[in-house]
């Protein structure tokens, strides 16, 4: 591992499953092993960062904060959320369209459209939406955990709880003041800006890169691109199908075994680090039949882009809905759409992705 620690790669379908299936013995509830070697343990900061974060966090602890945030994404908020999708959208391609041809379809659409889909959800005042995804932009653009990073992350969750401390006076709509109104008394303000952190930070990036390895993918497979163009109802398999051969989310968070454990005929001692490799176990010819190839009819079912087991993606619905919504838009305004270089890989975060994707139309 970078920080000089041993881990176990999991990598087949079965056993990535096996683990995420079994939060008791494949443990979230920790930070401890995954500091440095030698360096001293920072108990309040990690306390800090860990609180209301569910992917740092076990059964029942886990189970308690998720069922909180949960109903926001319910198939009935999620078709009421449709319509500012398509606005938001149709937004998003006007400022492609006006900027170009040629454009950065990252700049442009990509990295914007998710974290204004999350003001949405969460209620975020107007007034501040542009702003704040400017800012979230620049984020992205910096190495995590670095100086300027964490300078930018503690203004962001200062805003988030002034944000929280307004809505316990005057609760307005969106996933942030239902958090406040409904468990209020149950959550510190430190639990519920760390819970909206994560969604954000879960949300933005992964879903800003999604869509643009998923057009860079359609660009580079024309016949799969045509295919959806003259067929646009397959946009579902499509999206399930890129999610799949894409992705981007390159392990899940790290676990550690509680006790001793046998995965694919391995025995593992207990306090060992384990990381379940998304990818690969999404190559797994047990899933589906060559699959290093990209075939948008096929669907993939149980596909584990987003995970598997409890902490299976929160956020999966909406990101879904975005993807539907959005490729097939931007595929109706730019029939000629077409890439002018190559792709730019590299993402200085935690999933896979494109520093810029420049297209012409
Ligand atoms: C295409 C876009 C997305 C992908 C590929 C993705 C992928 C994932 C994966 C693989 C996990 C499991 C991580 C693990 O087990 O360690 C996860 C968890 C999570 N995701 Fe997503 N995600 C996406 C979009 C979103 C969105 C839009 C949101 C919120 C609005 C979101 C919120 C979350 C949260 C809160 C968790 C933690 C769930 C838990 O621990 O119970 N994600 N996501």
């Amino acid at each position: 591992m970078p920080m000089g620690l041993e881990a176990w790669l999991v990598t087949r379908l079965r056993d990535v499953r096996q683990v995420l299936d079994d939060p008791v013995r494949f443990s979230n509830a920790h930070d401890g092993l995954l500091r440095p070697a030698g360096a001293s343990p920072r108990t309040e900061e990690a306390a800090a960062a860990r609180a209301g974060n569910l992917l740092a966090c076990d059964p029942p602890e886990h189970t308690r904060l998720r069922r909180m945030p949960a109903p926001a994404f319910s198939a009935g908020r999620m078709r009421a959320m449709l319509p500012a999708v398509r606005q938001i959208v149709e937004e998003r391609l006007d400022a492609l369209e006006r900027s170009g041809p040629p454009a950065d379809l990252m700049a442009e659409l990509a990295l914007p459209l998710p974290s204004l889909v999350l003001y949405e959800l969460l209620g975020v005042p107007h007034a501040d939406r542009e702003e704040l995804a400017q800012r979230a932009g620049l984020m992205l653009a910096e190495p995590a955990a670095g100086d300027r990073w964490l300078q930018m992350q503690a203004r962001w969750r200062q805003y988030l709880a002034a944000l929280v401390a307004r809505a316990r006076t005057d609760p307005g709509t969106g996933l942030l003041s239902t958090l406040v109104r409904q468990h209020g008394q149950e959550v510190t303000t430190e639990e519920l800006v760390g819970m909206i952190d994560l969604v954000v930070l879960a949300g933005h990036e992964t879903t800003a890169h999604m869509l643009g390895m998923a057009v860079c993918a359609l660009l580079h497979h024309p016949d799969q691109l045509e295919l959806l163009r003259a067929r646009p109802h397959l946009i579902d398999t499509a999206v399930e199908e890129l999610l799949r051969w894409l992705s981007i989310v390159n392990s899940g968070s790290a676990k550690v075994t509680t006790a001793e454990v046998e995965i694919g005929g391995r025995r593992i001692g207990p306090g060992r680090l384990v990381i379940c490799s998304l990818p690969a176990a999404n190559r797994d010819p047990q899933l589906v039949a060559d699959p290093d190839r990209l075939d948008i009819t096929r669907g993939a079912p149980g596909h584990l882009a987003f995970g598997h087991g409890v902490h299976y993606c929160l956020g999966a619905p909406l990101a879904r809905m975005e993807l539907r919504v959005v490729i097939p838009a931007l595929l109706e305004r730019f029939p000629g759409l077409r890439a002018t270089a190559g792709p730019d890989f590299g993402n200085r975060h935690a999933v896979y992705g494109l520093r810029s994707l420049p297209v012409t139309w």
